[in-house]
This record gives C-alpha cells, structure tokens and sequence, in this order.
C-alpha cells in the first residue's frame, strides 16, 4: 500500500521504515530541511539499534523516500500518519499546535479527485483530539473531499523500536468508519499480532493510560523500596516476590531513579490534565508524579549524607541518557541528577556508551559536565561513582578496576544494577535503592 507519515521524529522515522520493511510503499515528510538532507545522504539523526540499516535497505529497494513537502505525501499515500510532536505546555496539557497545523496542510493539499483519503494519528494526544483533526479537514479542505480519520497509537520503546515495530505486542486502532477499518487492517496485514479495532476515543485513551499504568507500577516500586530501606527489607526480592504473581508480572518493577524520558513525564501530566478537563481530578496519578520525583532528592540525600558537603567534590557519573539503548537524554533523571550535584558546587565526570553527544548538544550543562574518554577513566580520583542509568555495560563492570580508581571506593546505584556482596567483596561501599547498604564504613563510629 501507498502510505505517507507526516513528521520523521522518532515516532514517525521508525514506523515509517518498519512499514516499508514489510513491503509498503512509504513517504516520509518532514518540515526540518537539514534532517531532510541528513536522511537522504543515508544517515539517521537518532541512535536506534538496526533502524540505519533498515533505512538504507528499504530506500535503495524504492520503497522509502524522504521529502519536505506536505503535498506530495498527501498525494502519495492512500493513508497518511500525523507523527509530530505533542509537546507539554507549562500547565502539563498537551500543545497540539503541530497536530492542528498538519491537518490544515493535509487539507489544503487533498483534491476531491484524489478519492478516500485515511489521516491516521500517530502522535500520543489526549482523547477527543481525533474529532478535533476530523473538524480541522473538513473546515479547510475544499468541498467533496473524502476522507476518515483514526487513531493508531504507538507503543514503541527507545533501544529497541525496530523489534517493537516489526513483533508488536499488539496493535491498536479506533475508527469511527468501516471504510478506514478495512484500509488499516490491509496495512497491519503482514504484522503477525493480535488487532484491537475500538472506537476513536478508546484508542486514544488505550495510550495514555497504558504508559500511566506502567508510570504507576515504577512509582509503586519505589513507594516499596523506602518502606524496605526503613525496615531493612530488599526490594529486588519483594519486587522478585510480587513479579511471580503472573497478574502483577516482574516486568517495570525496577526500584531506581524513577522514569524519565520524553514520554512518561509528559504523557502523565497530559493524562492529569486531560482527566481534570473531563471532570475528573485524577489524585493517583498526581502521587505517581510526586513518589517520581522526590526519588531523585532521596538518592541525593544519601550521597549528600555520605559525602557530608559535595562543593568542590569530584563525582563519577556513569549514564546520561534517560534509559539504557538509547542516546536519547531528554527529562534524563541522570542528567536532572547531574544538574542538582553541580548545583552545589561538586565536579561531575561523566561518562555513557551513546549519550554524550547528545548531552552536549541538548542537555543544557554544556561547558559544566566533564566527559571522560570512556567509563573507567571517569572514575581516576574521584570521591565517589554514581550510576544513574541501566546500561548493561555498568552491571558488569570491573568491580576491582572502579575499586581501584576511585580515591573512595564508595558507590550510589540509582539503578540497582550491582550485586551488593560482590561489590562489597571488592572492597566497595555500595548504596543502592530499597536494599541494606554495604561495605559500610563509619569513621566517626570508629573514632569513639
Ligand atoms: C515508553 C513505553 O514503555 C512505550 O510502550 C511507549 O510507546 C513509549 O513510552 C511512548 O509513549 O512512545 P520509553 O519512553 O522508550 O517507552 O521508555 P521505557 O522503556 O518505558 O522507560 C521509561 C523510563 O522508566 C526510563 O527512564 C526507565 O529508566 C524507567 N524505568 C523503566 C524504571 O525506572 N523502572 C522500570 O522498571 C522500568
């Protein structure tokens, strides 16, 4: 099928090349001319493990073009995706400037010749925006224009949306007309998931209260782990416990940091405000946010409690980015942490397998970072590691290197990613979230 996507973010890049993986005919249209370019010379403006070569498979196949023009993406595909960015406004709702603009330029480029057109959105928006686009198009769209509007969330994760794309859990798309029905369906075709077909406003709804849902399960575990670290309980036992219940499942039941990233933070205060909108002020949702943030202050606090002042400190910092697989640092709990520690004067050396470029970039302490040359040298004479995001790489490594580096050998995991008695065994004094520390030494109770 002839299918365009509007807006090549990583929503829209990443579905766009997974269905011309699967055999349809795909225009990718972005207003950003440079990344235009940047994907026409074969590069890709974002790290996602196998999406490059995908992308350069399926544009040599002739099945994925990119272009700059909104018209033509309307002319070329048969069904046309809307995957721009939904941003927050300071009130937490959703600016749906971008949705409302594409709709306009989708209207002002259909002709009634062109026969039924599907818009499809892709984007996460709170519930009722998919009459809002209806409306939108056939206000500006001249007159016997046919077309249907639904909505198709997304479910991907950075670090691993290509796997999502192309082995969905399930797909989900609400349609409020039969005709829109049988097209998505012909698309989702070659998929091999179970389909959920609803209404409009269930589908949009399906998407923000699954990733609330998911914020809630990180938020409770972490309710947990302070009760475990008053009572001197482990969290990955009770965690390990719960998981095995097949109805609570394991799964975004690490205690840590608490989540980040461009999509939990924004899509939970978007779904807060959308529900007190509708009249109905949503109080479990507000604690999701609240135990959210204030994990990050208590994980300070112990570094602060240890460190006793952290002014002209030097601090190890291992991740940068939000989570592990990505290169992405946006609402980075790492990167908020960095922020606070530098705040109070410490220097922070900071090392991630594919962050730093970005953190550079984007992360707004440009020039107060340092960045090591790679994650042991990061440790050379600092008073302390920090581990901030999952990265594999950081559970395994050297435990007797990071001893050995460090001027203190004292280690704050806001990711739980170490085993405590082997960090310990090293010669580490290691805290975590939710479990006994370790290793610890208390000078001043050695003193007396
Ligand atoms: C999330 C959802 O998982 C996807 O299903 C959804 O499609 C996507 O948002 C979206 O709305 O587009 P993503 O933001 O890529 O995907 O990241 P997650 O893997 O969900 O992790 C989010 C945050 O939660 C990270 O900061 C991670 O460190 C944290 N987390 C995750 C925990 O603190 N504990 C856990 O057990 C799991």
């Amino acid at each position: 099928m002839k299918l365009s996507i509007i807006g090549t973010g990583y929503v829209g890049l990443t579905t766009g090349t997974c269905f011309a993986e699967v055999g349809h005919e795909v225009t990718c249209v972005d207003n950003n001319e440079e990344k235009v370019r940047t994907l026409l010379d074969g590069k890709i403006p974002i790290y996602e493990p196998g999406l490059a070569e995908l992308v350069k498979k399926n544009v040599a196949a002739g099945r994925l073009k990119f272009t700059t023009s909104t018209p033509e993406g309307v002319q070329d595909g048969e069904v046309i995706f809307i995957a721009v960015p939904t941003p927050p406004q300071p009130d937490g709702s959703v600016d749906l400037s971008y949705i409302e603009k594409v709709a306009r330029e989708i209207a002002e480029a259909l002709t009634p010749d062109l026969g039924y057109r599907v818009i499809v959105d892709k984007s996460t928006v709170p519930v009722k925006t998919g009459h809002k686009v209806a409306e939108t198009v056939r206000r500006y769209a001249e007159p016997g224009v046919d077309f249907g509007v639904v909505s198709n969330p997304e479910f991907l994760r950075e670090g691993c949306a290509v796997q999502d794309l192309l082995e969905p859990d399930r797909i989900v798309f609400g349609a409020n007309d039969e005709r829109a029905v049988t097209l998505m369906n012909r698309i989702y075709e070659p998929f091999v998931a179970p389909v959920l077909v609803t209404d409009m406003e269930s589908a949009e709804l399906i998407k923000h209260a699954a990733n609330s849902f998911l914020a809630l399960k990180i938020s409770y575990i972490n309710a947990v782990a302070r009760i475990c670290e008053q009572s001197g309980a482990d969290i990955e036992k009770v965690a390990e416990g719960i998981g095995m219940d097949h109805r609570i499942g394991r799964s975004f039941l690490n205690a840590g940091l608490g989540y980040g990233g461009s999509c939990f933070p924004k899509d939970i205060k978007a779904f807060i405000a959308i529900s007190e909108s509708l009249g109905y002020p949503f109080e479990l949702l507000k604690q999701v946010e609240e135990v959210n943030e204030t994990q990050r202050e208590l994980f300070l606090g112990k570094i602060r409690d240890k460190l006793w002042v952290l002014q002209d400190k030097k601090i190890a910092l291992w991740g940068l980015t939000f989570k592990q697989n990505t290169d992405d640092v946006r609402e980075s709990v790492a990167m908020k942490l960095a922020g606070q520690m530098l705040e109070e004067g410490a220097e922070v050396v900071a090392w991630d397998p594919q962050g730093i470029g970005t953190a550079r970039k984007f992360g707004n302490l440009s020039g107060k970072i340092t960045y090591a040359d790679d994650m042991y040298s990061c440790l050379d004479g600092a008073e302390a590691l920090v581990i901030g995001t999952e990265w594999p790489e950081f559970a395994n490594a050297d435990l007797a290197e990071v001893a050995k580096r460090l001027r203190t050998p004292l280690v704050f995991d806001g990711r739980n990613l170490l085993d405590p008695h082997t960090a310990s065994a090293k010669g580490l004094e290691y805290y975590s979230v939710g479990r006994p520390a370790v290793g610890v030494t208390d000078s001043a109770a050695a003193a007396v």
